[in-house]
This record gives structure tokens, sequence and C-alpha cells, in this order.
């Protein structure tokens, strides 16, 4: 797997990168799980910023600033509920990867942090989000050697293990 690439177990808003990306939902106006706990330890005045962005579609990506985060900016994407498979769900995750890590280059970010973006409340199946958010990872870094390092921030040990065996695999460019 590409040396840049880091899976750690922790609490992303603990993580001192250039930008940790939210799994928002589309009126990035706050929510629960990693969104909530961004918002909370980000402090009110990124509401604020985030209400001057009015929305964002599944599978795109906006940045603000990480105000009392340790991280510099928060990457807010939108990831597909998963409604069985057959509704493009898969394109649109890899989309999100695809447009944060677009972001992040095109604003001369090198250091991100990922959650595992729609495998909480919007129930994308584990072992699928993940090996589309590494397959699509690869395959970004092998074109943008200015992103230094991309860390998947894990929070739960099922998380982790699903990271671990398949990133120990060959994942299909
Ligand atoms: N650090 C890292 N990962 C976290 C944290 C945290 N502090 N808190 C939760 N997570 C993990 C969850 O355990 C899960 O693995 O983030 C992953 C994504 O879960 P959710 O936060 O539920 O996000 P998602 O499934 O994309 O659903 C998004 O939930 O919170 C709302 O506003 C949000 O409507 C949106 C929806």
């Amino acid at each position: 797997m590409d040396e840049r690439i880091e899976i750690i177990e922790g609490d992303i808003t603990r993580v001192v990168v250039d930008a940790i990306v939210n799994a928002a939902n589309s009126t990035l106006l706050g929510g629960g799980g990693v969104d909530g706990a961004i918002h909370r330890a980000a402090g009110p005045d990124l509401l604020d910023e985030c209400r001057g962005l009015h929305g964002c579609a599944t599978g795109e990506a906006k940045m603000t600033r990480g105000y009392k985060l340790p991280a510099g900016h928060v990457i807010h994407t939108v990831g597909p509920i998963w409604s069985g498979g057959a509704r493009n769900e898969d394109e649109l995750l890899a989309n999100c990867y695809r447009s944060c890590l677009r972001l992040a280059a095109e604003r001369g970010i090198k250091t991100v942090a990922f959650p595992a973006i729609s495998t909480g409340a919007y129930r994308f199946p584990l072992q699928r989000a993940v090996r589309i958010a590494l397959r699509e990872t690869k395959a970004f870094l092998s074109e943008h050697p200015a992103i230094e390092k991309v860390v998947f921030v894990c929070f739960d040990q099922d998380t982790l293990q699903a990271y671990r065996s398949l990133s120990a695999g060959e994942v299909s460019p």
C-alpha cells in the first residue's frame, strides 16, 4: 500500500493535519456522529461559515477553516445513504473521496484525514465502503505527488480491522 497512507484508531477531531474530512449531510448545518463531534470541537464559528456555503450535493465537497480544531481546515463532504446498492451508491461514495482529495490538492493541502464516510448513520456496508476509500485514495495519490499523507481515522475496532485487512491485500486501482 502507498507509504503515504496511514490507518489509525482515534477521534478525528484530535488529529493534527492540514484538513480533516467531515461526513456531513447536504445542509452542512451539523448533525450527529463525526459531523456533531467536529462541530462541537471546532466551535460555533464553523457553523457560521457553513451557513454561507448553502449546502452540498452528495458526492461533492466544500472546505472551511478549522477554528478551534487542531486541523487548519475542514473539508465537508456528503456521502450516499445506503439503499441496497442499486442507486449509484458506490459511485457517489467514490466521488466523495475524489472530490475531497481534488479540493485538497487545489488548495495546497498536503495532509488529509478521513473518517469512514457513510458507514455510520448512512448504513453503507463497511467492507464495501473501505474498499472504495482505499481504491480511490490510492489512485489519486498515484497522480498527485503533492499530497504527502492521507490518514484513515477509525473510530472503532471493526473499522480499524476492515482498513487494516483490506489495505494488506492488493486493492485494485
Ligand atoms: N472521529 C472519527 N470517526 C468518527 C467520529 C470521530 N470523532 N465519530 C464518529 N465517527 C465514525 C463513525 O463511527 C463511522 O465509522 O465516522 C463514521 C461515519 O459515521 P457517521 O458520523 O454516522 O456518518 P455517516 O454514516 O456518513 O452519516 C452522515 O450522520 O451525523 C449525521 O449529519 C450527519 O446526516 C449526516 C449523517
